[in-house]
């Protein structure tokens, strides 16, 4: 594919016109992200061919790992060609694009599982942002009714997994979280605030009773669907029921700096800011940002990082960093604005220049490192699709803030 870099051609425009030497190695930062994704992508493009499933990860025989569009990844894929499309303009990254988009459309039927923003809004939500393709809104829309149908009154969340009925009368994640972006788009689309207000119940409910005083969350919590009460507090891919799953954590630093955004609820912006308090001062937190797979993790410093947690992360304390900078609330704006941009950038860096891929190797997946769920020896120490998705992100974001 050819390389037309849109942004860089406008960062070069604007260097030229008096930018300075910071602006010019944030420039240079970006633009080999884009090389490089470029000619990774290409190779992955390649190697998943002409097929109705999406890839995930590698296996140990270093093997593309194929899934189909119900598994909670196969949006990503689809994403990352998209922001590629973006950073691009070449048409064809979106012809690319829409091929593996057109994978998951069935999703948008499928009331078997809240991931519906993951496989839905990653790859549709992001094909509408960038075309307005009408026919893109109405599988947004159509996804978003499905999704509500796992909302309970009683509880005040959405269901999460159908699967471990004997373990979980009603299970929540943390993950959860994710999928209430779909919700706010589809009350935008289309004016209806039941969904609106199902997110925000989700949001509120989760906030009260899935974090420890200290703003660690909890991954799995067990709902009582007649009483509405909290039946166990434990986990699924961390260490321990009491431990902080990193990706977790990422979650709800996303999800609710994401809440704040859409509602403009001051409680969610407060929330999202002691979520990354403890997320920049945790004692295991290594000096380059990038977590091991659970903050908790017995053998620290001899556990996996997670790559993906890390990529997360960094997307979302780059909107952090403007939300607080424009809240219009008590809080100290500038130099928490600052310090979040920084870590967003720091994540960036480090993963730009010691995680990722050469170009080539692991199939064409961007970085390494990523934990899938280190409990279920699954996806350990390996390139993982979501990782990749959040790091297109966060070098979009790095580049809008650079502006
Ligand atoms: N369920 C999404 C994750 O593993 O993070």
């Amino acid at each position: 594919m050819k390389s037309v870099y849109f942004f860089c051609a406008s960062m070069v425009f604007l260097i030229a016109c008096g930018g300075n030497k910071q602006e010019s190695s944030e420039l240079s930062l970006a633009r080999e992200n884009i090389d490089f994704a470029e000619k990774q992508l290409e190779i992955l493009i390649a190697n998943v061919g002409d097929t109705t499933y999406n890839p995930r990860t590698i296996e140990g025989s270093g093997m593309l790992h194929l899934i189909p569009s119900k598994d909670w990844t196969s949006g990503f894929y689809p994403g990352a060609l998209w922001y590629m499309y973006e950073f691009t303009q070449d048409s064809t990254w979106m012809e690319e694009a829409i091929k593996y988009t057109f994978n998951v459309e069935q999703e948008q039927y499928n009331n078997k599982t809240h991931d519906m923003g993951f496989k839905i809004n990653c790859s549709f939500g992001n094909g509408y942002r960038l075309t307005g393709n009408d026919e893109f809104r109405e599988v947004l829309i159509q996804s978003a009714k499905v999704l509500s149908t796992r909302f309970n009154e009683t509880v005040g969340c959405i269901r999460s997994w159908d699967h471990h009925q004997h373990l979980w009368q009603y299970p929540v994640i943390i993950d959860n979280m994710m999928n209430l972006e779909l919700l706010f788009l589809a009350t935008q689309f289309t004016g209806d605030s039941s969904f609106y207000n199902i997110a925000v119940s989700h949001a509120d409910t989760t906030m009260k009773n899935h974090f420890r005083p200290d703003y660690g969350t909890y991954h799995v919590l067990d709902y009582d669907t007649i009483t509405g009460e909290v039946l166990s507090k434990v986990t699924h891919q961390g260490y321990a029921a009491e431990s902080t799953w990193s990706r977790g954590q990422a979650w709800a630093l996303y999800g609710y700096t994401m809440c704040y955004r859409e509602t403009g609820k001051e409680r969610y912006l407060d929330l999202a800011v002691k979520i990354a308090d403890f997320i920049l001062n945790h004692k295991n937190m290594p000096a380059d940002y990038v977590p091991y797979w659970d903050f908790d993790a017995p053998q620290i410093p001899d556990e996996p990082r997670d790559v993906s947690a890390a990529a997360i992360m960094s997307s979302a304390f780059f909107d952090l960093s403007k939300l607080v900078h424009k809240a219009d609330f008590e809080i100290p704006k500038d130099s928490l604005s600052a310090e979040y941009k920084t870590v967003a950038e720091t994540i960036l860096t480090n993963l730009s220049h010691n995680y990722r891929n050469k170009v080539g190797e692991h199939a064409g997946f961007l970085l390494d490192h990523s934990v899938g769920s280190k409990p279920h020896a699954s996806e350990v120490d390996v390139p993982i699709i979501y990782a990749d998705y959040y790091f297109l992100e966060a070098n979009k974001k790095y580049m809008e803030s650079n502006p």
